[in-house]
């Protein structure tokens, strides 16, 4: 992962940063390998863990929710633990994924299911689930609930997905779609991180927002490399229906992908918006950063 960013930021002069240069990157790694690192050597749920959570991996929504509760005037210490939860509650929403859609590729490796079995997938997933519901336990009421409603949003829009193949499949269902399995947990990571600073209830609702609309964009740009075969870190036996499949039907391959790049400014764009509405510091320039690194820099043509 070698993205050199050099932006012109707003009031901070030129910056030039990469995600892994980031304290809040080292922190999360640190907490993460910390925590794999106190499990019992010989314990089975180690090496899947070890397996799933050392591929790698960019930690941007724990980096969200760290940055968010910066740029609210928190001390990014002490989000580590709720950081920590969203990444685990992440992992274990891939390796259900990949149970769920075939997927034998992840992250360059084989999946989880793929090197251990199911049943031992399965099993890390609910470990992942539960130890994150540990860590996010004593943050209070607002973010616990934020917590527990992304991953019933990740849920309920995996059971959208996996219809998506079955059924007459349009533009409206896929951002229903990819809203509730993919912009909830960028959304809730944002809004925990803002509420764990202390912040106002219309703060946390417009960093909520913010995250959503990254979210929505991430989703949309993985499901056009997908579409034009540019992802060669993962595979799946099982394809959804997405947003630029969906153009194609209509319009054409050359038509489709301009349409879904332009779906993706246009996300990216109410994403910087709500981003401008919060003071401007380095943290803020961070998550402009990461707005872009996850969505518009990895644009075919700028890869
Ligand atoms: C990737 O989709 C999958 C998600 C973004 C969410 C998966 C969520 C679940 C399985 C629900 C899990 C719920 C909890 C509480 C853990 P994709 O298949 O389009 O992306 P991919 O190409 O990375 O596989
Ligand atoms: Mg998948």
């Amino acid at each position: 992962m070698l993205f050199e960013w050099a932006k012109q930021d707003s009031g901070y002069g030129k910056i030039m940063m990469r995600v892994e240069d980031f304290e809040e990157y080292r922190q999360i790694n640190l907490a993460l390998a910390g925590l794999i690192h106190k499990m019992d050597e010989s314990s089975q749920m180690k090496k899947i863990l070890n397996h799933v959570c050392s591929s790698g991996g960019k930690k941007i929504r724990p980096l969200i929710l760290m940055l968010s509760t910066e740029v609210c005037g928190g001390d990014m210490n002490k989000s580590i633990d709720a950081a920590l939860a969203i990444e685990l509650i992440h992992s274990a929403s891939l390796i259900h994924d990949d149970l769920l859609d075939g997927g034998i590729l992840r992250r360059g490796m084989p999946s989880a299911h793929e090197k251990y079995g199911v049943a031992a997938a399965l099993l890390c997933g609910d470990f992942l689930i539960s130890k994150a519901i540990t860590l996010i336990s004593s943050y209070g009421h607002d973010a616990v609930y934020e917590f527990g409603s992304a991953g019933m949003y990740m849920a309920e829009g995996e059971t959208i997905d996996i219809k998506s193949v079955n059924e007459e499949f349009r533009q409206k269902n896929y951002f229903d779609c990819i809203n509730k399995k993919t912009a909830s947990l960028f959304a809730s990571s944002a809004a925990i991180g803002a509420y764990i600073a202390g912040c106002s209830k219309d703060e946390a609702l417009r960093f909520h927002a913010f995250g959503e609309n990254v979210g929505i964009a991430y989703q949309i740009v993985d499901d056009l490399l997908e579409f034009l075969e540019e992802l060669e870190d993962k595979k799946s036996t099982q394809e959804s229906v997405t947003l630029p499949q969906i153009f194609n039907r209509a319009l054409g391959r050359e038509e489709a992908v301009k349409r879904t790049i332009a779906e993706v400014y246009r996300y990216v764009g109410f994403a910087k918006d709500l981003l401008s509405t919060f003071r401007p510091c380095p943290a803020r320039e961070k998550l402009l950063l990461i707005t872009d690194y996850i969505t518009v820099d990895l644009l075919p043509g700028k890869i």
